[in-house]
C-alpha cells in the first residue's frame, strides 16, 4: 500500500490530496486535503465557465500542491506515485490537473496514475469504509452522469442505466435557477425543500416502473418550468415536489437495477447529489428492504474532492496499474466501454 499524491480539476474544484494507502480508517488514509471551490467566480454566470474554470485551476493548484504536501509534512519524493483525473470533464481544467500531475511525476522520477474521474466516484465509498468489498450496486449521482454500476471489481463496471437525457444535479441545478436560489443548485434546492410540502405541486415521475432501464429528467424540469410560471405555488413547495418526484425515480429504477444485477454486497451510493440527506434516508429503505448495507461516503466525499483521486490511485497502484507520461486528457470516457449508446441526446458518457 502506497502513499499518493491526488490531484483534481475536472469541473469547477481544485483539489489536492496525500492518501495514506496503509490508513485502517479514513481519518488515518486522508493524510491532508486542499479544495478551492470556484463557486464565487461562475456564480454571476449561473452555472460554470469552462474557460473561466481552466484559469482559476491555473492560478491555484501549483501552490496548492506544495501546501498539501507541507500538510502532510512529506515531501514529492516520499509520494510513490501521483495520480491525476484524466477525464471526463471539463477539457480545459482536465488538460491543467494532467499536465501539472506529469509535470511533478516527471520531476519527481515517480509513475504516473491517470484516474477516470467516475472511478474516483465509484471507489470513494471504499475509501470511507473499508470493509466495503467488491462487488456492489453503485447509484452514481452527479453534476454530469446519472448510472448504476455494477461494480464487480477494480476497473470491472458494468452500467446497468443511465440517463436518457438531462443528470439529476444538472435537474437540481436548473431547479434552482428557475426558482432564483442560485448557484450551485443542489444544496439550495435541498435547503429550501424542508420547509415545503412534498405533495403539494403534482410533477410528473419519468419512466417510473418502466421495463426500459433507464432514467430521464427532462420533463420533470420543464414541469418545473410550468409549475413555477403558473405563479400559483410557493417556491419552497416547488423544491420539495421536485425533490420528492426526483427521489421516486430514482429509487424505483434502483429497485429495478437490484432485481437484475449479480449478488452483491451492498448498496452504494456517490457523486455529489449523494450528499443529499432526503435521498439518502430513501435509499436507506430500500436497502434494507433488500437485505443489504446502504454505504454512503461522507458528505463532502460525494462531491468533487482529490481524495477519492488519489484513493482510485491507491488502488490502481497495488494493482501494478500505471500510465505513459503521454496519456491524453479525455473530455468523454465511459467506465464501461461496451454499454450501449442509449437514445437521447446531451449524455455524457
Ligand atoms: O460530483 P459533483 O461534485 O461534480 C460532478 O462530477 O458533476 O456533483 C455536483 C452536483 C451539482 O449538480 C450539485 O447541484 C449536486 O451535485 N449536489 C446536490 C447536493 N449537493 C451537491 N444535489 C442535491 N442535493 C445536494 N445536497
Ligand atoms: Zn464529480
Amino acid at each position: 500500500m502506497a502513499i499518493i499524491l491526488g490531484i483534481e480539476s475536472s469541473c469547477d474544484e481544485t483539489a489536492v490530496a496525500v492518501i495514506d494507502g496503509r490508513g485502517a480508517t479514513l481519518d488515518r488514509r486522508i493524510v491532508a486535503q486542499r479544495i478551492a471551490s470556484q463557486d464565487a467566480a461562475h456564480r454571476p454566470y449561473g452555472g460554470v465557465v469552462p474557460e473561466i474554470a481552466a484559469r482559476a485551476h491555473v492560478e491555484v493548484l501549483a501552490p496548492m500542491v506544495a501546501a498539501t504536501l507541507d500538510d502532510a509534512g512529506i515531501a514529492l519524493a516520499d509520494c510513490d506515485a501521483i495520480a491525476a483525473t484524466a477525464g471526463p470533464g471539463l477539457i480545459g481544467g482536465v488538460m491543467v490537473g494532467l499536465v501539472t500531475g506529469k509535470a511533478l511525476a516527471m520531476a519527481a522520477g515517480k509513475p504516473l496514475i491517470a484516474v477516470n474521474h467516475l472511478e474516483g466516484h465509484a471507489l470513494s465509498p471504499r475509501l470511507a469504509d473499508p470493509a466495503l468489498e467488491y462487488p456492489y450496486l453503485l447509484l452514481l449521482v452527479s453534476g454530469g452522469h446519472c448510472q448504476l454500476l455494477e461494480v464487480r471489481g477494480l476497473g470491472h463496471y458494468r452500467r446497468l442505466a443511465t440517463t436518457i437525457d438531462d443528470a439529476l444535479g444538472e435537474a437540481f441545478d436548473k431547479t434552482a435557477k428557475i426558482l432564483g436560489l442560485g448557484y450551485p443548485g443542489g444544496p439550495a434546492v435541498e435547503a429550501l425543500a424542508r420547509s415545503g410540502d412534498p405533495r403539494a405541486v403534482p410533477l410528473p415521475r419519468p419512466l417510473l416502473g418502466s421495463d426500459e432501464p433507464h432514467f430521464s429528467f427532462a420533463g420533470l424540469k420543464s414541469a418545473v418550468l410550468r409549475a413555477h410560471q403558473a405563479g400559483c405555488h410557493a417556491p419552497a413547495d416547488i423544491a420539495a415536489s421536485f425533490q420528492a418526484a426526483a427521489i421516486d425515480c430514482l429509487v424505483d429504477r434502483t429497485r429495478r437495477a437490484l432485481a437484475v444485477c449479480g449478488p452483491v454486497n451492498a448498496l452504494v451510493i456517490a457523486g455529489g447529489v449523494a450528499a443529499n440527506v432526503a435521498l439518502r434516508g430513501a435509499l436507506e429503505l430500500l436497502a434494507q428492504s433488500a437485505g443489504l448495507p446502504l454505504v454512503a461516503p461522507p458528505r463532502q466525499l460525494c462531491t468533487d474532492n482529490a481524495a477519492m483521486i488519489g484513493w482510485a490511485g491507491v488502488e490502481r497502484f497495488a494493482a501494478g496499474l500505471t500510465d505513459p507520461l503521454d496519456s491524453a486528457a479525455r473530455p468523454r470516457w465511459p467506465l464501461d466501454a461496451a454499454a450501449e449508446p442509449v437514445r437521447g441526446a446531451g449524455v455524457k458518457a
